[in-house]
């Protein structure tokens, strides 16, 4: 029988769970626990995990369907598709794609109508120092601020827009344009109401260009705004991987960000499966926001 233990981290987010042995199938009991512990702690650390991609896999899929990452075909493992390989190790003898993923602040897929669910990270290699990911908690991101501010975001919706992810200019023009084909701007609500736990999280980020029906210039610093109050130190936890890290976490109520805080000869490789989140937000056609220009224009036309 297993004993599971599970110890807090952060004070805002993270827990770690140690007394279960993830090659194992899970049994009805530690499931539950798991999940409990999940929607309390919002990303889980199990240490110690040697999973190979099949055994990744399985345990993944004990907590939903896999993504194939048919969003970002290029970057997955060939020979398993619901493994996508972050990592800085050369691929095909050239410097890998996914070296620089998830530097801003992001929600993974959230440039799709299909945001992940969850999404599990297995260190497999690490440099010496750093490489450290950030998660922060959208409930309390939502929870603290004021009343007049949940009432004006409440129906505000954000467009996130795939070429807004850092670094992708880096990466193999032909696989970008690929990308951008394959994800057009999708708008979300910024207020989600989290399907199990009935709570309301913020739904944000750096991957977006702007609100619906807003001008650039009305949505910069309302973004800026909430994007900072969102990645507040408060609600922040920062982890620091060991090898054999195996890390889930709740898309649905997160924020997270991958830190360029090491050497770049050193090799960090891991390895992410995602687990299918509902159908939710819409494609962004555009062409109802009044720029600053048309407002003049309008007041021209008019005085
Ligand atoms: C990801 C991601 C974080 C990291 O795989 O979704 O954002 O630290 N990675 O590699
Ligand atoms: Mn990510």
């Amino acid at each position: 029988m297993n004993r599971i233990a599970i110890t807090p981290l952060g004070f805002a987010v993270g827990a770690q769970v140690t007394g279960l042995d993830l090659r194992e199938p899970l049994d009805d009991v530690s499931r539950q626990a798991l999940l409990q512990a999940w929607h309390k702690h919002l990303v889980l650390v199990f240490p110690g995990q040697d999973l190979d991609a099949a055994q990744q896999i399985a345990f993944s899929a004990q907590f939903g369907t896999l993504e194939q990452n048919d969003f970002q075909p290029h970057y997955r493992d060939p020979a398993h598709p619901e493994i996508l390989l972050v990592t800085n190790r050369k691929m095909d003898g050239k410097p890998s794609e996914t070296r620089n993923t998830g530097r801003n602040w992001h929600t993974d897929l959230s440039y799709t109508t299909r945001p992940a669910k969850a999404s599990l990270l297995l260190c497999k290699e690490k440099p010496p120092i750093g490489g450290d990911t950030m998660w922060a908690n959208m409930y309390l991101a939502y929870e603290t601020l004021s009343p007049k501010m949940q009432a004006f975001i409440e129906s505000l919706e954000a467009i996130h827009d795939v070429s807004l992810i850092k670094g992708i200019e880096q990466r193999d023009p032909e696989k970008v344009a690929d990308m951008k084909r394959r994800n057009p701007p999708v708008a979300h609500a910024v207020v989600k109401t989290h399907p199990d736990t009935g709570r309301k999280a913020l739904f944000l980020g750096q991957r977006i260009r702007g609100f619906v029906g807003f001008s650039e210039e009305e949505s910069a610093p309302i973004l800026r705004f909430l994007n900072e109050h969102a990645t507040s130190s408060e609600f922040v936890y920062r982890h620091r991987w060991s090898v054999n890290d195996l890390v889930m976490w709740d898309n649905r109520c997160l924020l997270h960000v991958a830190l360029p805080d090491f050497d770049q000869t050193k090799t960090r490789h891991m390895t992410r499966t995602s687990i299918l989140g509902e159908l939710s937000g819409y494609y962004y056609k555009g062409g109802d926001d009044l720029g600053r220009e048309s407002v003049l224009q309008a007041i021209a036309a008019v005085s």
